[in-house]
């Protein structure tokens, strides 16, 4: 639906007068993938697509919202404003997020919400936190609250922590609220100190394939790869006094990784410091321009979390190893929390349509999925668009 379509659907469906318009990007990480809750680096960038939202304050004791995206509607009380919804309903994220101002003390009047999403649901590029953030921004420039983006970042992510419940780490409200045009945004997720860097790969371009496959058990293993992290945190703590993974270099964990009895919870360290490097070397390439080098650390990060964090599957790894292929093609990783989703590869200008032709009939051939394609257009984080009339 085109903007002034979706504007005239507000008026449409609350009745004439004025409101205010949001827009919210998602978001696409390039590398440092299941480190940010490891206190670790990660270097993702906003997207030109996202959320749009349009709301106002009314008289009524009722909080309306709707979407254009599906037939879901729901209106709820002032009093019930910070009770969850049953079931996985996409309306507790922005609930979610006024109860997080409610707690802070605002006071909440009636309010009419008119969603609008263009990036898919449930593919990696998050949706959700960009869902958290178009709402926070909303919130507080409707009520004078006064928070900056950083405030709204981590109120809306403990959103999703404590209401939600998803135990997620800080990057992806963090890349959508504090996004720049044209930028990667080098954060450190334990001090949040963080980094715009321009993402300028002469004669390359950054392309995310969806492989449609949907997360399914995402919300299970991921808390599940969490719990693995934590327990061993707790046992090299014996020797090294750490409350992060990402505090250990490689040479230091080779050192006390007996502490750890199994294999696989080995791995799982293994991958997260590795990755933590992975990502500040990929800073330094970006910086110089360096395609190969970058492109090789987005191979070695997608391998990293296959073999190692084993988050990929069939689908990622399929569509991974098939766009490797493709000349022109300089790395290719999976993006997000994995178990399906989104990858992103590096790719030569003038092989992007040989790019989307040759690796999408070789996806669909052995999935029997038929893929979709997207230039990843890095955006400007979330932000106020207008006030609009109707
Ligand atoms: C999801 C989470 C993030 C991060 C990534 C993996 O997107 O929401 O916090 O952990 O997975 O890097």
């Amino acid at each position: 639906m085109e903007l002034k379509e979706f504007k005239g659907e507000f008026f449409n469906r609350y009745g004439p007068g004025k409101a205010i318009m949001f827009f919210s990007p998602g978001r696409v990480n390039l590398i440092g993938e299941h480190t940010d809750y490891n206190g670790g680096l990660v270097l993702p960038c906003a997207l030109s697509s996202g959320t749009y939202l349009i709301i106002r304050k009314t008289d009524a004791d009722l909080v309306k919202f709707r979407t254009v995206n599906f037939d879901d509607k729901n209106e709820i009380p002032l009093a019930d404003l910070d009770k969850k919804l049953d079931g996985g309903v996409w309306i507790n994220y922005p609930l979610g997020v006024i109860a997080g101002f409610k707690k802070r003390g605002v006071s909440f009047a009636g309010m009419d919400l008119l969603f609008m999403g263009n990036i898919p649901i449930g593919a990696g590029l998050s949706s959700s936190a960009s869902l958290e953030l178009v709402s926070s921004v909303a919130v507080n420039e409707l009520y004078s609250v006064g928070l900056d983006m950083v405030e709204m970042v981590k109120l809306s992510h403990t959103a999703e922590n404590e209401f939600v419940g998803v135990n997620c780490g800080i990057m992806d409200q963090f890349a959508v609220g504090m996004g720049k045009k044209d930028h990667a945004i080098a954060l450190d997720c334990n001090t949040l100190n963080f980094e715009h860097i321009p993402v300028e790969i002469n004669g390359y371009k950054l392309v995310i394939g969806d492989t449609k496959k949907r997360r399914g058990l995402a919300g299970s293993k991921y808390n599940e790869r969490r719990a693995e992290c934590d327990k061993a945190v707790e046992l090299l703590c014996q020797k090294k006094g750490i409350r992060y993974l990402c505090e250990l270099d490689m040479e230091t964990f080779r050192e006390i990784r007996n502490l750890i009895p199994e294999g696989v919870v080995r791995k799982r360290v293994r991958h997260v410091i590795s990755e933590h490097g992975r990502v500040l070397q990929a800073v330094k390439e970006l910086k110089a321009g360096n395609a190969e080098a970058f492109g090789k650390l987005m191979n070695e990060s997608h391998d990293s979390l296959r073999d190692d964090y084993e988050v990929t599957g069939f689908e990622l790894d399929t569509m991974v190893e098939e766009a490797r292929k493709v000349e022109g093609v300089l790395g290719a990783r999976m993006t997000g929390a994995g178990f399906g989703g989104c990858t992103v590869s590096l790719v030569k200008e003038e092989n992007i349509d040989i790019f989307y032709e040759q690796m999408g009939k070789a996806y669909k051939e052995k999935t029997g999925i038929t893929p979709e394609f997207y230039i990843a257009d890095i955006g400007d984080g979330t932000r106020k668009l207008e006030e609009i009339t109707g």
